[in-house]
């Protein structure tokens, strides 16, 4: 990663916290449909939203270091449920179904955008949303639009721009100089942005820092 981007990541930069981020434990706890459904509790969550296909599940297997834990697909639409696993018996990743994929048909997608707002909205113990996007493409406006909607109901997120193997550092950089541009046309800051390849394990440490500062304040 070039310095020019990762100034650009407002993720805390944790003193000695290399190996300290190892996730001990990782465990599917339940699927469901109805956010009232969801584990009780207090403890925090983070989840994973973004298109089809952009690579939630395949994070959530990379940072946990369990290969098959979330079920992933070359093909888009895999995951079509709410997905918790608990993290050290104290936090929850949890994975969420994809939006945008076309060939769902229309009650599909209505039904995978109630899941995903519904969630959303009244999951209190959501403590931040990721946004996948894919590093590849430039600004889509489904995702833009999905963003805007989330500032609208005053959600806090972070963005993680997934697949960076798939392209150089410099096209990289030039890509998130776009999207960094896009962005700013509407929001007065960037809110933090992480860069990950699953295939590769990069960005892992970023993130768990970034997840584990925020656990330290709760
Ligand atoms: P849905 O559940 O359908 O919403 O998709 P998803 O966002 O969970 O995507 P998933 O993790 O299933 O990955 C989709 C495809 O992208 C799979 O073929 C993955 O192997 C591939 N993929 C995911 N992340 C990466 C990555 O960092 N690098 C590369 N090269 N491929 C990736
Ligand atoms: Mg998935």
């Amino acid at each position: 990663m070039t310095d020019n981007i990762k100034q650009n990541q407002a993720a805390p930069s944790v003193k000695g916290a290399g190996s300290g981020n190892r996730i001990i434990t990782a465990e599917f706890v339940i699927s469901n449909t109805d956010v009232r459904k969801c584990p009780e509790g207090t403890m925090p969550e983070y989840a994973f939203i973004g298109r089809s296909n952009v690579g939630k599940s395949s994070l959530i297997n990379m940072l946990t270091g369990k290969k098959g834990l979330a079920m992933t697909s070359q093909k888009p639409g895999k995951t079509q449920l709410i997905n918790h696993f608990i993290i050290d018996k104290e936090w929850y990743l949890v994975d969420l179904p994809g939006y945008g994929y076309a060939q769902r048909g229309k009650e599909g997608r209505e039904n995978i955008r109630r899941i995903i707002e519904d969630y959303i909205l009244e999951r209190e113990q959501l403590t931040c949303l990721f946004v996948l996007l894919d590093c590849r493409h430039e600004p889509q406006k489904i995702d833009l639009e999905f963003m805007e909607w989330l500032g609208e109901n005053g959600i806090p997120f972070a963005i993680i721009f997934t697949k960076i193997d798939k392209i150089s550092k410099t096209r990289l950089r030039e890509n998130f100089e776009v999207y960094q541009a896009k962005l700013l046309e509407s929001w007065e800051e960037i809110p933090p942005v992480f860069f990950t390849s699953s295939e590769k394990k990069e960005g892992r440490e970023e993130l768990l820092n970034y997840i584990t500062e925020i656990n330290k304040t709760l």
